[in-house]
C-alpha cells in the first residue's frame, strides 16, 4: 500500500486543508478498486530499493544523488540499478541515481531549460504539476526552493517510479505525488503556480481542462501552459483523426493566437507567449530505459516537417498567464 498520510498530515493546517474533505476517500477506493495489474511487481522494486541519505544530491541542475565512493557497495549500486529497471519504460528524465545514468525517453531538462527562465521565482510557492508524469519537474521545482510541490497524474506506473526516486533521494518530503487526473480535484484555489505541461491535447474539452487549471490558483497565481501548437492564425486549430504522431489520445492542437484566445476566454489575464519550440528527435528518442518507437519512427521519413499521418511535425509552445 502506498501510504499518504504523510501528505495528509502536511496540509492539514494549510490552505489546502479542506481537499481533506474529499481526497482521503477518493485515494482508499484507488487503492481497493483501481490498482494496475503490475502494480505489485512495480510496487514491490520500490519497496526493495534503500531509502538512503544522499551526500551528494543535485535538483538545480539536474536530478542526481549519490554517496561516497565505498559508502555503499557495489552490490548495492548494481541492485540500485536493477530496482530501476524493474520499473521500466522510463519516458521522463534523465536521473542520475548512484552510478545508475536513467537515460529517458525525452530529455525534460531541455523543456525545464526552456520554461524557467519566463516564470516567476518558484521558491517559497504552493506548486501544482498537472500531468507531472515521473515527477522530473517536481524534483527541479524543489530544487528552485519551492514549498511544497503537488503532482497529479493517473499512470500508475509513474506514480511508482516517483517514489523509487524520493527514497533515492532521501525520502524528501517537499514534492507528493497523486494518482488522479484533474478533474478529479475540487476547486482548491491554492496554489501559487499551476504547471499543465504536455496535457492540453489530450484533453477531449481544453477549455474545460483551463478552467480546471484556474480554478487551481490562488488569486493572482501564474499557470505556465505548455502544448502542442500549429502555425496558422486565431482561427486554426488542428483535430487529427486516429492518431497524431502515432499517439490515439490527441484532440486538439490550436495554433498559438488560438490558444491565447482560449486563455483570455477562460479569464485569464498577462497572457504571453514565453517560447515555441519544434521537438527535435534529440529531445524525444528510444533509448536504453525506453526501448519502444518513438519520435524519429513518429516522423514521416521522407520529411521531418511532416508526422507519418501527414500532419505538421510536433510544435511546442510554453505560455504564461495570470489568474487576476
Ligand atoms: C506528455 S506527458 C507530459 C509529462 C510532463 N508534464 C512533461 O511535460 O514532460 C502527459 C502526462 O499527462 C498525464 N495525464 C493524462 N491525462 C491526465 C489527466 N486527466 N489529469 C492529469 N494528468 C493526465 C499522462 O499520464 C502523462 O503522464
Amino acid at each position: 500500500m502506498i501510504e499518504f498520510g504523510d501528505f495528509y498530515q502536511l496540509i492539514a493546517k494549510s490552505p489546502l486543508s479542506h481537499w481533506l474533505d474529499t481526497l482521503p476517500a477518493q485515494l482508499s477506493s484507488w487503492q481497493r478498486e483501481s490498482l494496475h495489474g503490475k502494480f505489485k511487481q512495480w510496487f514491490n522494486a520500490v519497496e526493495y530499493l534503500p531509502t538512503i541519505m544522499p551526500t551528494q544530491l543535485d535538483l538545480k541542475h539536474s536530478v542526481s544523488a549519490d554517496v561516497e565512493q565505498g559508502a555503499i557497495t557495489d552490490r548495492q549500486r548494481d541492485a540500485i540499478n536493477k530496482m530501476l529497471r524493474e520499473l521500466m519504460p522510463w519516458r521522463k528524465g534523465p536521473f542520475q541515481l548512484y552510478g545508475t545514468d536513467i537515460n529517458t525517453e525525452w530529455r525534460s531538462d531541455w523543456k525545464w531549460d526552456r520554461v524557467l527562465p519566463h516564470i516567476s521565482p518558484l521558491a517559497g510557492r504552493t506548486i501544482l504539476d498537472v500531468g507531472c508524469g515521473s515527477g522530473y519537474h517536481m524534483w527541479r521545482m524543489v530544487g528552485e526552493g519551492a514549498n511544497l510541490v503537488v503532482g497529479i497524474d493517473p499512470m500508475q506506473l509513474f506514480l511508482c517510479q516517483f517514489e523509487a526516486v524520493r527514497k533515492l533521494l532521501g525520502g524528501d518530503l517537499r514534492a507528493h505525488l497523486l494518482p488522479l487526473g484533474i478533474e478529479q480535484l475540487p476547486e482548491l484555489k491554492a496554489f501559487d503556480t499551476v504547471f499543465s505541461m504536455g496535457v492540453l491535447y489530450h484533453r477531449r474539452s481544453p477549455l474545460d481542462h483551463l478552467w480546471q487549471l484556474k480554478n487551481q490558483l490562488v488569486n493572482e497565481g501564474e499557470l505556465v501552459l505548455e502544448t502542442l501548437v500549429i502555425e496558422g492564425d486565431q482561427n486554426q486549430v488542428l483535430v487529427p483523426g486516429d492518431r497524431y504522431a502515432q499517439m490515439r489520445n490527441v484532440y486538439f492542437i490550436p495554433s498559438t493566437q488560438a490558444l491565447i484566445a482560449w486563455l483570455e476566454k477562460c479569464g485569464f489575464v498577462d497572457v504571453k507567449l514565453a517560447d515555441l519550440n519544434v521537438t527535435s528527435v534529440e529531445e524525444q528518442r528510444s533509448t536504453d530505459w525506453m526501448t519502444s518507437e518513438s519520435l524519429p519512427q513518429f516522423l514521416d521519413p521522407t520529411d521531418i516537417s511532416k508526422t507519418i499521418e501527414g500532419y505538421p511535425a510536433p510544435l511546442r509552445a510554453v505560455l504564461v498567464a495570470r489568474k487576476p
